[in-house]
């Protein structure tokens, strides 16, 4: 992490509030607060092309937002508009008449809660970044309310997140306790949301929010995103397209129950409230001890989803996920082709199929642990993280020299955080699982989760990983899962504290993978959770890639990809060429490309043709990957809105790009027409050069391949992209000269 320099500015309103609290903390004084009047304070947390302002009001000494949205040219001009704005972040109990930000009961059993502005500190950590942090207090009781917001200039991606501190004399119980609130007045509000199950993620959704409130949440406790994946589109004053409209795109990095909540008041004005789901997690806050939320991490956009899109990649490239920059393993998986059956032998023919494909790693997925309750399906073994002797009698070891051997990387899947009721674990440690005492145990995939709660658990989890990576410091890569959501969880460590759970086990789960990184800083770690159900940028500060659906079927992958297309990078976006579907090779070769490549397939299987053109593929693919990856994505037609989807990366020098073209269907008579490509340089010429040609596959239409043609012509005209046979692709790589 570069460190440039750091600038810290602190800016007092010296005769706001004196508080007149009661020394012990434990009973306001009565003494109400006195707030002499002042000038308002501006405080402006833009980037560069957005502008978010809040505003004191000298009068009663509040925080308001007094805008959000597109770059202001003089921002002085707010201190006269008539009205100071919207509550920055509104409590419960006092005047406040909708949802709150924060709701607690104090140990003298007072429910209100007051919050004034104090003074804020601007933080210049790096030239790109500002990071605002403003104090608010409650004038009665001990209680401080810290308001963070990091603003990242040149991705105009913004980060807010809160800490709430009391020093009463006793616990005090927060019940709602948001990362951020926002507000927004507009003719129209349209919401897009992003849900599914195993799958079949990512399902996009787009409505008109009417008066009243809408909640997008999860109760889930792990696996947590499995129905719903925590992010929004926010469309302003109408709908918006991939290029035009005003919106904003917003997630919740948090791996466990989160919560937006969208309430429209009476006058139209709508209030965007997004953090931990307070769903059956009261908290009880012991004095002085902080409470911090996960950020809510959003990006403004007047040019449409497409620059949202865009502004979110940058953000997570540089700052979001583990290692952006770098680059990514192409691998091959054993999952589907051997499921729970293999031994040496199998696996040692398997690396040599990951060298002639031309790929960089071997993952050995589940079934490779287990004695007393060997793994051979999932009914038994998860917990027992020693080699199966039958099906490795030589050990990891084996494999990892082996591969070194061979001149390809091992890698491994675990599932640390969970346990079969038929293992060694489950017998040795039945405090350690999440499950009500009086009440039957509820599996799901036959197994139980375990209390990461309990220091002792957690210890248990980081060494699975760091106890395997030190045995046998030649593993070069983890798929780590995590197959199920809680239900029937009671955790024996948390004692009267039930309601700690849901927020607990994340933090806990948080500060493994923190200390795991603290070892292992650039290890590869792929985030997997049955598919997508753990897809977060709480998670991905710590992993580098994730698994997007077990859902591999081209056919879906395209939409499935797409979804998260709008919030994720591709890099990050693991897409694996398998048996699923009927579609040709080619097509699901095409597909897969799109984000990080991988193969699932028996490739003693595969002619001689298809091993030749996946060759050629993957070699296609490391030569353009780093413009798949960090190039600007452009999705030039939606499968949403058409049979085909395409759409295209291009680099920062607009020197290289990649089309990917799919048609999904075609009807009778339909019209393919050309499309207009983006992003590309009017000046410069290109040539068209098609790749990864079937082998058998010949064209059906036109094509632009082996012409050039300008930037001008190629964004006004367009090119035939794709052809008119269902189920066809179609991919161009294309080059300035
Ligand atoms: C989950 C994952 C799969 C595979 C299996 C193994 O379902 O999503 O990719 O690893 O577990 O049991």
């Amino acid at each position: 992490m570069k460190k440039l320099f750091v600038l810290i500015i602190t800016i007092c309103l010296t005769h706001s509030v004196s508080s007149g609290q009661d020394p012990t903390g434990s009973q306001p004084s009565g003494e109400s607060a006195q707030i002499k009047q002042s000038a308002d304070i501006i405080i402006p947390a833009g980037t560069k092309n957005t502008d978010l302002i809040y505003r004191v009001n000298g009068k009663d000494g509040r925080l308001y937002q007094a805008y959000f949205g597109a770059k202001l040219g003089n921002t002085d001009e707010l201190k006269q508009m008539r009205d100071a704005g919207h509550p920055a972040y509104a409590t419960f109990g006092t005047d406040n008449l909708f949802e709150p930000s924060i709701r607690m009961t104090h140990n003298d059993g007072n429910p209100s809660l007051e919050l004034k502005y104090i003074s804020h500190k601007i933080e210049k950590p790096d030239p790109d970044i500002t990071i605002t942090n403003i104090l608010l207090k409650d004038p009665v009781y001990p209680v401080e309310v810290t308001l963070h917001i990091k603003s990242y200039s040149e991705e105009d991606v913004i980060e807010q997140w809160v800490e709430i501190v009391q020093n009463e004399t006793k616990p005090v119980t927060i019940y709602n306790y948001a990362s951020s609130m926002l507000h927004f007045d507009a003719t129209q509000y349209w919401l897009t949301q992003f849900h599914g199950d195993w799958a079949e993620e990512m399902k996009v959704q787009e409505n008109e929010l009417t008066s009243g409130i809408k909640i997008l949440d999860t109760k889930l406790g792990t696996r947590a995103h499995m129905y719903q994946t925590p992010v929004f589109f926010l469309s302003l004053n109408g709908k918006s397209t991939e290029n035009d409209g005003e919106l904003i795109a917003g997630t919740l990095g948090w791996s466990g129950n989160f919560q937006f909540v969208f309430e429209v008041d009476e006058k139209g004005s709508l209030r965007v409230i997004s953090g931990i789901n307070p769903f059956a997690s009261e908290y009880s806050l012991l004095p002085g001890k902080p409470f911090k939320t996960p950020s809510f991490i959003f990006t403004y956009s007047n040019q449409g989803k497409g620059r949202a899109s865009r502004n979110l990649h940058h953000w997570a490239t540089n700052f979001g996920i583990m290692d952006g920059n770098k680059p990514r393993l192409t691998l091959l998986n054993n999952w589907e082709t051997t499921y729970f059956s293999f031994n040496e032998p199998k696996l040692a023919g398997l690396l040599d199929d990951t060298k002639k494909m031309g790929l960089d790693l071997f993952l050995l997925d589940d079934g490779w642990f287990g004695n007393k309750y060997p793994r051979n399906n999932d009914r038994a073994g998860l917990g027992d993280w020693q080699e199966n002797k039958t099906k490795l009698p030589d050990g990891l070891g084996y494999l990892v020299k082996e591969a070194d051997s061979k001149g390809v990387k091992f890698g491994i899947w675990i599932e640390p955080e969970m346990v079969n009721p038929k293992s060694e674990l489950y017998e040795n440690h039945p405090d350690w699982i999440l499950k009500l005492p009086n009440r039957p145990e509820n599996y799901y995939r036959n197994q139980l989760v375990l209390d990461l709660t309990n220091p002792e658990v957690q210890e248990f989890v980081y060494n699975v990983v760091d106890g395997m990576l030190t045995k046998y410091p030649g593993i070069a890569f983890i798929k780590w899962d995590c197959n199920r959501m809680m239900t029937n969880a009671y955790s024996v460590y948390l004692k009267d504290k039930q309601s700690h759970l849901y927020i607990d086990y994340v933090n806990n789960l948080y500060d493994i993978l923190y200390k795991l990184r603290q070892k292992y800083p650039h290890f590869p770690i792929m985030l997997c959770s049955g598919g997508g159900g753990r897809v977060d940028y709480g998670a991905l500060r710590y992993f580098t890639e994730f698994w997007a659906s077990d859902d591999t079927d081209p056919l879906e992958r395209v939409y499935i990809q797409w979804g998260y297309s709008f919030f994720f990078p591709s890099f990050a976006v693991c897409n694996h060429i398998t048996s699923w579907g009927k579609q040709s090779l080619k097509f699901k070769t095409d597909v897969a490309m799109m984000g990080k490549m991988g193969y699932d397939i028996p490739v003693n299987e595969l002619t001689e043709k298809e091993l030749k053109f996946s060759q050629e593929a993957i070699t296609n693919y490391k030569r353009l990957s780093d413009v798949i990856w960090h190039g600007d994505l452009y999705r030039l037609i939606s499968p949403y809105e058409e049979n085909r989807a395409v759409l295209m990366y291009i680099n920062s020098s607009k020197t290289k790009a990649v089309l990917f073209a799919y048609t999904l269907n075609s009807r009778f008579g339909e019209n393919f027409n050309r499309v207009r490509l983006q992003g590309l340089d009017p000046a410069k010429t290109y040539k068209i050069q098609e790749i990864n040609v079937s082998a058998e596959g010949q064209r059906f239409g036109p094509s632009e391949s082996g012409r050039s043609y300008t930037g001008d012509y190629l964004m006004k005209i367009g090119l035939n992209a794709g052809t008119g046979l269902p189920l066809s692709s179609a991919v161009y790589e294309i080059t300035s000269f």
